[in-house]
């Protein structure tokens, strides 16, 4: 059944290899131009499904934005153009011309109809498969520089984090404990003002200067709670999740095979993570329980939590989730979130990383 739909693949494939004598055959005719097109198009859905049936990456370099420059002029990032549709066309025709897996693709089409199916009439799959990979996976560059782009992304990704959790704080301090110091300075002068003409006055100032005081003072402690609380650091993960479980209003469970610490940025990290999924469960979910499953296989460190809620849950939906995994992929770190209709929702976080040993607390 495979070999037979691997082999219908082969028809489409002749059929676009009668193209090409098609358009030379009317050099500079008006076929020439629409030809080439369906050539290099049906070559990239060919190649698309035959990568598909094989469980193959896909090569291709992400298409670049058409930007608007200055005076109306657009940008491709190759050249520039006034008008729009010519701006696409150039646009479209720089990528995919520039892009070697759109040569591979092409090389594919010519050889595979012959070479693809004696293979498959004469051997047996895995060689049709290792053939097609030959052309069709990515090669070592192209591996390379989606590589870079991703982390491109997740340093801009992480830089913007820092900048807005900077802002928080500063925006915190400032509202918060500054505002109340400043308030506390007022009240002790009227109170000094006060104290030998109307002490019962200066008493009054001097109570509402200690309840400011404790504001202030509380306002701090959950300021550095929500930066690093002190019971991630002095005692780790699995002891500030297990305290999150506490506090919580469904039942949590947290099981974990943990044998020593990880490196500090990752476990605030995880933690926060872990704390907005479980939010989300007390939230969104409408269930009893939840569970926390914490494993380290040696190289990964994969954390589960499982509610037997209604289910329902998507990265689309909210900021909190694509938060997480924004916050995750700082770390090349993935989410992984399993909620049909009815429940239950799976939610896994899996961060490549090593453990330190208990008593060498770094990475
Ligand atoms: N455990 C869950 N059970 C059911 N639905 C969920 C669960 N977690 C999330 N959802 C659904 O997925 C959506 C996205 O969640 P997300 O955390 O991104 O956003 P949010 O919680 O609505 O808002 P916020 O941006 O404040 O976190 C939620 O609006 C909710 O509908
Ligand atoms: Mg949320």
């Amino acid at each position: 059944m495979r070999r037979l739909s691997l082999l219908a693949l082969k028809v489409p494939a002749v059929l676009l290899l009668a193209l090409p004598p098609l358009a030379f055959t009317h050099l500079y005719s008006a076929l020439t131009f629409p030809s080439l097109v369906a050539l290099v198009a049906g070559s990239r859905g060919l190649a698309r499904t035959s990568r598909r049936l094989q469980g193959i990456e896909t090569p291709y370099a992400p298409r670049p934005p058409l930007q608007q420059a200055h005076l109306g002029w657009y940008f491709t990032g190759y050249d520039y153009h006034r008008r729009r549709v010519l701006a696409v066309l150039s646009l479209w025709f720089n990528w995919i011309g520039r892009d070697p897996a759109t040569w591979r693709d092409l090389a594919w089409l010519g050889t595979d109809p012959l070479v693809g199916t004696v293979l498959l009439l004469t051997s047996r799959l895995d060689r049709h498969a290792r053939w097609t990979r030959v052309l069709l996976a990515p090669t070592g560059t192209a591996r390379l520089g989606e590589r870079v782009r991703e982390l491109t992304d997740s340093r801009a990704e992480a830089l913007d984090a820092q900048a807005a959790e900077l802002e928080r704080i500063e925006r915190d301090l400032h509202d918060g404990a500054q505002a109340r110091l400043v308030a506390i300075g007022l009240t002790l002068s009227l109170a000094q003002r006060a104290l030998r003409e109307r002490p019962d006055e200066a008493d009054a100032l001097l109570s509402e200067a200690r309840a400011t005081a404790s504001d202030a003072v509380r306002q701090l402690r959950d300021l550095v709670h929500g930066i690093r609380p002190p019971v991630l650091t002095e005692r780790g993960l699995v002891a500030a999740l297990e305290l999150l479980a506490l506090e919580h209003p469904l039942r949590v469970g947290v099981a974990a095979q943990l044998t020593g610490r990880l490196p500090a940025p990752l476990e605030s990290a995880v933690y926060f993570a872990a704390s907005e999924l479980l939010t989300n469960a007390a939230k969104h979910a409408r269930g009893s329980t939840v569970e926390i499953r914490i494993v380290h296989n040696g190289e990964t460190l994969v954390v589960t939590v499982t509610d037997d809620g209604i289910g329902g849950a998507d990265t689309a939906n909210g900021t909190g989730l694509a938060g997480v995994r924004k916050r995750l992929r700082a770390f090349d770190g993935t989410l992984t979130v399993g909620s049909p209709p009815g429940g239950p929702t799976v939610i896994t976080m899996e961060v490549p990383c090593a453990l330190s040993s208990p008593r060498t607390s770094t990475c």
